[in-house]
């Protein structure tokens, strides 16, 4: 990960006791071989497009018989879904895949999965021979015939397509919380931001039918989910490749509408497919979550023009003015990266003084960091890590009062919150709202988790919002 600190509101959430217990085995279960295939460990890094390949990824090793185990030393097959992002990815999977080199017995074995596999590629077998299997995300639609590979013995599986039209399907997927599901709605990426390793990872564009999206809702919904978050590198770029070309505010919509499903959520938005029709829906359908989740990387038309984001400062500025001036309007969350090759002192204080600006509700910031293959790992002007280290101090500096600042003002507000868990502290819960505040309260009722209760703010930290349960 990159040490800028995570001041997005969700990143505050404990997961502690908000998930349902997966369906795993302790080590002495599996130890007893109750599974006929094997059992398999699986651990995730990255955005919530791995987190949700993995639920994926689990489900068909799951349908082919595997179970899950929760240490690696109970597996026989060990799988890493790693992320490339940001910063020194592929040494870290090196340095972790060592350490399991000397744990690892005669029987089990090591797959590396996500974009550090299609980075890396059949390199990984060289730098680490005691893997078998190297996927990256573009072919998990393949894993039933690899892992039949990998069972009949052979000891270098590969699935590295990048050049594919298809997405991932699966008829089974294991989700790890009980209320809110993941939905991909578009795979890969073709915007080609020069800072940016994900359209060499996750391959080009591609988009599921609208039908069948609405046909996994459904399911969902009666199965006791409530919330849907669908997914995309560039979610609103969604193009329906089927005959009813539905627009993505109209699958929103749709979605919005499906009996049980309370709260519709979609990450991330890129601001130039970000229209007017998509503020419309959130207007017109209170189950549409009112956030927006629109990177904007910097303030400086220069630089943005240097990251080829395809817009300008004041074009990205129209975008928010339409948001905030909508009859509902949404909490605007973003993400910036300080310190891009040629970045001036200049050109970064136009960065601060966006965020006076646009006032966000959260800030997700990194220091620049050159990825293989992109085309700003070539461009001059590197910003020395001292100078990008102060830059992003002073940025999350000036987020922390603009953010404090703006929860103060709620205090009295009442939010409907949607219960994620129960804090250690007697009496008091926390949850997120529709427009993704972490709010914690207290209520003396027994049980609430996965229930949407109402709840009058009273205070706040710098981060998250304090109240009491209105009963
Ligand atoms: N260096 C720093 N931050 C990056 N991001 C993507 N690539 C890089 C990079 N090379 C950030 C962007 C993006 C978020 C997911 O990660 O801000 O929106
Ligand atoms: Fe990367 Fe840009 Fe695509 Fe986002 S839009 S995944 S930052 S290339």
């Amino acid at each position: 990960m990159s040490e800028g600190i995570d001041i997005r509101l969700e990143a505050l959430t404990n997961p502690a006791t908000a998930r349902a217990p997966a369906p795993v085995l302790t080590a002495s279960t599996a130890a007893e071989g109750i599974s006929p295939r094997g059992t398999f460990f699986l651990e995730t890094f990255g955005c919530q497009m791995n987190e949700h390949d993995s639920e994926k990824v689990a489900g068909v090793l799951l349908a082919r018989g595997y179970q899950q185990v929760e240490t690696p030393e109970a597996a026989s097959l060990i799988l890493y879904n790693t992320c490339s992002i940001r910063e020194k990815a592929a040494q870290k999977v090196f340095s972790r895949l060592g350490v399991y080199r000397d744990l690892l017995g005669k029987e089990q074995r090591i797959g590396v999965l996500g974009c550090v596999a299609q980075q890396e590629g059949e390199a990984i077998f060289a730098r680490a021979p005691w893997v078998s299997l190297v996927c990256g995300s573009a072919s998990y639609r393949h894993l039933p015939q690899m892992l039949a590979q990998l069972e009949a013995g052979e000891q270098r599986v590969t699935g590295l397509d990048n050049d594919t039209d298809e997405t991932f399907e699966t008829e089974v997927t294991r989700r790890d919380n009980p209320w809110r599901a993941y939905i991909t709605i578009i795979e890969g990426c073709d915007k080609a931001c020069a800072y940016c390793v994900v359209p060499f990872t996750r391959g080009p564009e591609r988009s599921r039918d609208s039908g069948r999206i609405l046909a996994e809702l459904r399911k969902l919904a009666d199965a006791g989910f409530t919330e849907v978050q669908f997914l995309g590198q560039t979610v609103n770029s969604y193009l329906d490749p089927s005959p009813r070309k539905m627009r993505f505010s109209a699958l929103l919509s749709a979605a919005a509408e499906v009996q049980g499903i309370r709260r519709v959520r979609f990450t991330t938005s890129h601001p130039r497919d970000f229209t007017s029709d998509i503020v419309e829906a959130i207007e017109a359908h209170p189950a549409i979550c009112n956030h927006v989740h629109l990177p904007v990387q910097s303030g400086s038309t220069r630089v943005l023009r240097a990251m080829q984001r395809t817009y300008s400062r004041s074009e990205y500025l129209e975008k928010i003015a339409m948001i905030r001036g909508a009859k509902r309007p949404s909490a605007i969350t973003t993400d910036i990266i300080v310190g891009f090759p040629g970045e001036t002192a200049a050109e970064f204080d136009e960065t601060l003084s966006l965020l006076d600006q646009v006032k966000y509700e959260g800030v997700f910031s990194f220091k620049y960091s050159p990825r293989p293959n992109t085309p700003a790992a070539a461009m001059p002007g590197a910003v020395p890590e001292l100078e990008q280290s102060r830059r992003l101090a002073l940025l999350q500096e000036r987020q922390r009062a603009i953010q404090i600042d703006a929860l103060r003002k709620l205090a009295g507000q009442m939010f409907e919150v949607h219960v994620d868990g129960k804090s250690k502290k007697e009496n008091q819960w926390y949850g997120h709202s529709s427009c993704n505040r972490v709010v914690s309260f207290h209520s003396p009722a027994t049980e609430l988790l996965g229930q949407y209760v109402a709840v009058r703010v009273t205070g706040c930290t710098p981060n998250s919002l304090i109240g009491d349960h209105l009963q």
